[in-house]
This record gives C-alpha cells, sequence and structure tokens, in this order.
C-alpha cells in the first residue's frame, strides 16, 4: 500500500526495484520517453547522478550513453575514476520532450517531474548506500540538497544531505552547449578536476 512505498518497505532489492521499473515501462505517457534506471554495481561506493534520459538514453534504455555520456566518459577516465565501479542514475528517470517535426527536443524536468521522480532516487540510495553521490547539473542538485542556487559557486564540494554526502558539479551537457571550442576545453577540464576532487572525497 502507499505506506509501504512511501517507506521504501515493499523494496528490499534491486530484483524488486527492477520489477516496478518494469511496470512503470509498460505505459509511456505521452510527450515522454519510457522509463530508464540507473545501472551499475548495487554496492557502488560512488552513485553518480544526472538529470534525465536524452533521446539516446531513451531508445537504449540506459543512462549516460548518448553525447553528455561520452563528455562524462572522457572525463571520468582522465580523472581516474572507472565508471564501471559507479552506480550511475538519473534524478528523473524519463526524457522529456516536444516534437518538432519528426525530432524529440529535450525539455527541461520541471518541479513536478523532480518530485515525482524522487521515490526512485531514494530507494536507489537507499539500496546502493554509497558513500558518495555525483550531483551533476542543476536538477540532481535540487534533488539531492533542496536547491539549484549557486551552483557554479557549490561546485567541487560535498554537502551534507539526507541522501547523504553530495558532492556538486556541473552537467555535462553544460560544457557541449559552450560557444566555442576554446571555452569547452577549459570547462571541460574544470569538470575533470571536480571529478577527480570527488574521486578523492571517496
Ligand atoms: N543527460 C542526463 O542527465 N542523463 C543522461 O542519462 C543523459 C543525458
Amino acid at each position: 500500500d502507499k505506506a509501504d512505498i512511501d517507506s521504501g518497505g515493499a523494496i528490499p532489492d534491486f530484483a524488486a526495484l527492477r520489477a516496478r521499473a518494469a511496470e512503470e515501462d509498460r505505459t509511456t505517457p505521452e510527450g515522454y520517453g519510457r522509463f530508464v534506471l540507473g545501472e551499475g554495481p548495487e554496492d557502488a561506493d560512488l552513485m553518480v547522478v544526472g538529470e534525465q534520459p536524452g533521446d539516446v538514453e531513451d531508445r537504449e534504455g540506459r543512462p549516460f550513453v548518448g553525447p553528455a555520456g561520452q563528455v562524462f566518459d572522457r572525463a571520468a577516465v582522465a580523472a581516474g575514476l572507472d565508471r564501471r565501479e559507479a552506480y550511475v542514475t538519473n534524478a528523473v528517470k524519463r526524457f522529456k520532450f516536444t516534437l518538432r517535426g519528426k525530432r524529440r527536443i529535450h525539455q527541461s524536468p520541471g518541479a513536478p517531474e523532480i518530485e515525482q521522480a524522487r521515490w526512485w532516487i531514494a530507494r536507489e540510495v537507499e539500496l546502493v548506500r554509497p558513500k558518495l553521490l555525483l550531483a551533476m547539473g542543476g536538477t540532481a542538485a535540487e534533488t539531492l540538497t533542496g536547491t539549484r542556487a549557486g551552483i557554479l559557486k557549490r561546485r567541487g564540494h560535498v554537502e551534507e544531505t539526507e541522501y547523504g554526502l553530495v558532492f556538486l558539479t556541473v552537467h555535462p551537457s553544460y560544457i557541449l552547449r559552450l560557444p566555442d571550442a576554446e571555452l569547452q576545453r577549459e570547462e571541460e577540464a574544470r569538470y575533470v578536476a571536480d571529478l577527480a576532487a570527488a574521486k578523492e572525497a571517496l
């Protein structure tokens, strides 16, 4: 019942969580993609949290496998972080989009999507019990710390939250959206430095 669900009491393990996710995935609301749960070792020390699946993630049913995922992968390697050792997920589990012709254009999740998705990230955190959560971008910061304000000043540091210790950094898409290659290189270097500091904080 709802009390069980809210407490997470009905979800003793990942098999149960995946079963619930499969149930969610049987219906897809209009304007949204399929349900994409996190992936990675269920006892990972590090949980990486992004915003929501993108177009590629939606088609593959896996987090961070599109362009932003490639930036993350490259930065993780440069920072000495092994992605395969992290549990990688998103604050919001469905791609939100508007159609422009046949193209699906990314829409940022709003407060309703973020609040609805909170149950899922809370269950993932409960089951994995990571030592550190890496919040990438505003949506993950808002979900895990309660606010996205001032993220560029808060990046590179650990904050204590009800979910545990949260290390803040920017979203890899932020780097991809920068207008020139030089800026992108600089910001990618800062992102790598954040990931290396997160590794140190583990
Ligand atoms: N951006 C995200 O925040 N998450 C993904 O999985 C892909 C792109």
